[in-house]
């Protein structure tokens, strides 16, 4: 069974001339940090991805020292526990699957580092189904026990309850953290951790579409040049 096709909204960032809003980064990331990470994994976003788009290297060693990581094997073949760095991955907050579903009544909390590419729907899709949960279900909806009413998710009946309510988050730069707020935040930052390299492509295609002109402009001139004494 589909779910409700979300609204489509004029994000900024799917525009070919612009780059993310690294403002708009900046806030997602913390709401995942603040929110989603409880239950959500980042498992390909390591520390110094962020660096330089998000935050800057002194924020991000000292988030990563936050965490503890296993070292390599000693000659005695016994692990020790190592603050984390700049080259480590944002940790998991399970241990296992096992664990997720355990804390999570039976169901898995999807790893959400390219969750924008791997749903029907993309940004449109997470942001519809993280703000479209109803006060109370429709009158006649069934919803299985454990599980919350979302019309824009396949089947409508979802395991993760609404998780953002206005004033959720403090942000730094003074932006209101309403909801919706957030729920924007959020989907640029994990458009930007399933899609790290859109900024340099667009200004890499940028240059080519700019030197291609130039390029193309000279050539339509020189054989002018070259044939104006043939006429
Ligand atoms: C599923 C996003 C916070 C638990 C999902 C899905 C997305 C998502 C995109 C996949 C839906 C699908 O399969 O189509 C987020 C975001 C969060 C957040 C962006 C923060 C703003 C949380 C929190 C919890 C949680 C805090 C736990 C308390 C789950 C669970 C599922 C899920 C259990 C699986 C649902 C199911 O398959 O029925 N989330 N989530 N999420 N989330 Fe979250």
């Amino acid at each position: 069974e589909e779910g409700l096709h979300p609204t489509q909204y004029p994000w900024e960032h799917y525009r070919w001339v612009k780059t993310f809003d690294h403002q708009a980064l900046r806030r997602g990331f913390q709401v995942y940090r603040e929110v989603c990470s409880s239950c959500h994994s980042l498992k390909r976003i390591p520390y110094r991805s962020l660096v330089g788009t998000i935050a800057t290297v002194d924020e991000m060693k000292a988030l990563a020292e936050e965490n503890e990581y296993d070292t390599e094997p000693n000659d005695e073949g016994e692990i020790e526990k190592r603050p984390g760095k700049l080259s480590d991955y944002i940790p998991s907050p399970y241990k296992n699957d096992e664990a997720a579903r355990a804390a999570n009544n039976g169901a898995l909390p999807p790893d959400l580092s390219l969750m924008v590419k791997a749903r029907h729907g993309g940004c449109n899709y997470i942001f519809s189904l993280l703000t479209g949960y109803p006060e109370e279900p429709p009158a006649g909806a069934t919803v299985q026990s454990g599980l919350n009413f979302n019309p824009y998710f396949p089947g409508t009946g979802i395991a993760m309850a609404r998780v953002l309510y206005d004033g959720l988050v403090e942000y730094e730069d003074g932006t209101p953290a309403t909801a919706s707020q957030m729920a924007k935040d959020v989907v640029e930052f994990l458009n930007w951790a399933a899609e790290p390299e859109m900024d340099n492509r667009k200004k890499m295609g940028m240059k080519v579409l700019t030197i291609g002109a130039l390029l193309f402009a000279l050539s339509v001139w020189v054989k002018r040049y070259k044939w104006s004494t043939v006429k």
